[in-house]
C-alpha cells in the first residue's frame, strides 16, 4: 500500500464530522494552543489527533499534553535523508487518521513524499504577507525593507517554500520604533485569530469539493 492510498479522503467523510488535524511544530507552540482553545470552546469544528514535533525540546510537547494529545517526537536528526524524515511523518499521521495537515511554525522544508500523501492537506502559516518575505527571518525582512504594512498569512502547502494558494491573512500596521520582536508578538496576535479561521475555510473547502484543488 502507497502512503497516499491509506490517506483518509474527505469525500468519505460526513460533512459535520470534526476535521481530524495533525499538527506539526518545531517551537513553544502558541498557534497549537490558539487552534486547540478554538476547538474547546466550540469555534472551531475539529479534532487533533496529534502533534509532531521534530525538535526534542520543543514547548509545544508539553502544550500538547496539557491537552491530552498525543505528541510524536519524528527527530530529523535521526534521518539521512528529508524524505525518509517525511515518510515518518507521513505514517504517524495516517495511523492517527488525519484529514488536514497544520503546520504551526514547523521549520523544515517538506518533500514530494509528505506533498503526495497529503495533496491539497497541508497547511502552513508564515509572518509576512506573502508573497513577500518568504523564507527565513520574515519579520526582519519586513523591516529592512520598510513597508509600513506586515502581517501573516495561511497557504496551502507545496514543494516551494512559503508559495501555495492563500487561504487568508491579516493586516499588522508597522509601527515607527517596532522591533522584531515587538512587530512579531504583534503579527503572533493575528496569526491565532486567523490560523482557526482559515482551518475551518480549508475544512468546508474539503468537505464540500473533495474532488476539486481548494485553490
Ligand atoms: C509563527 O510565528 C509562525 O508564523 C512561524 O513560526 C512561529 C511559530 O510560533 N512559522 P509558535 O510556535 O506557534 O508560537
Amino acid at each position: 500500500m502507497t502512503a497516499s492510498a491509506s490517506a483518509p479522503s474527505p469525500a468519505t467523510q460526513n460533512p459535520a464530522s470534526p476535521m481530524r488535524l495533525g499538527v506539526m511544530a518545531s517551537g513553544k507552540g502558541s498557534n497549537f494552543v490558539a487552534i486547540a482553545r478554538a476547538i474547546a470552546d466550540g469555534t472551531l469544528n475539529a479534532t487533533i489527533a496529534v502533534v509532531i514535533y521534530n525538535n526534542p525540546n520543543a514547548g509545544v510537547a508539553a502544550r500538547a499534553r496539557d491537552f491530552g494529545i498525543p505528541a510524536v517526537l519524528v527527530n530529523h536528526r535521526e534521518f539521512a535523508q528529508r524524505q525518509d524524515c517525511d515518510r515518518a511523518i507521513v505514517k504517524v499521521l495516517q495511523e492517527k487518521a488525519v484529514e488536514l495537515v497544520v503546520m504551526a511554525g514547523w521549520m523544515r522544508r517538506v518533500t514530494q513524499v509528505a506533498i503526495d500523501a497529503y495533496p491539497h492537506r497541508m497547511l502552513n502559516i508564515h509572518p509576512s504577507l506573502l508573497p513577500d518575505f518568504p523564507g527565513l527571518h520574515p519579520v526582519k525582512q519586513a523591516l529592512d525593507c520598510g513597508v509600513k504594512f506586515s502581517g501573516c498569512t495561511v497557504h496551502w502547502v507545496t514543494l516551494a517554500v512559503d508559495s501555495g494558494p492563500i487561504v487568508q491573512q491579516a493586516v499588522v500596521p508597522v509601527l515607527p520604533d517596532d522591533t522584531e520582536e515587538s512587530l512579531q508578538a504583534r503579527i503572533q496576535v493575528e496569526e491565532h485569530r486567523i490560523y482557526p479561521e482559515a482551518i475551518a475555510i480549508a475544512a468546508r473547502q474539503l468537505r464540500n469539493t473533495p474532488s476539486e484543488p481548494p485553490a
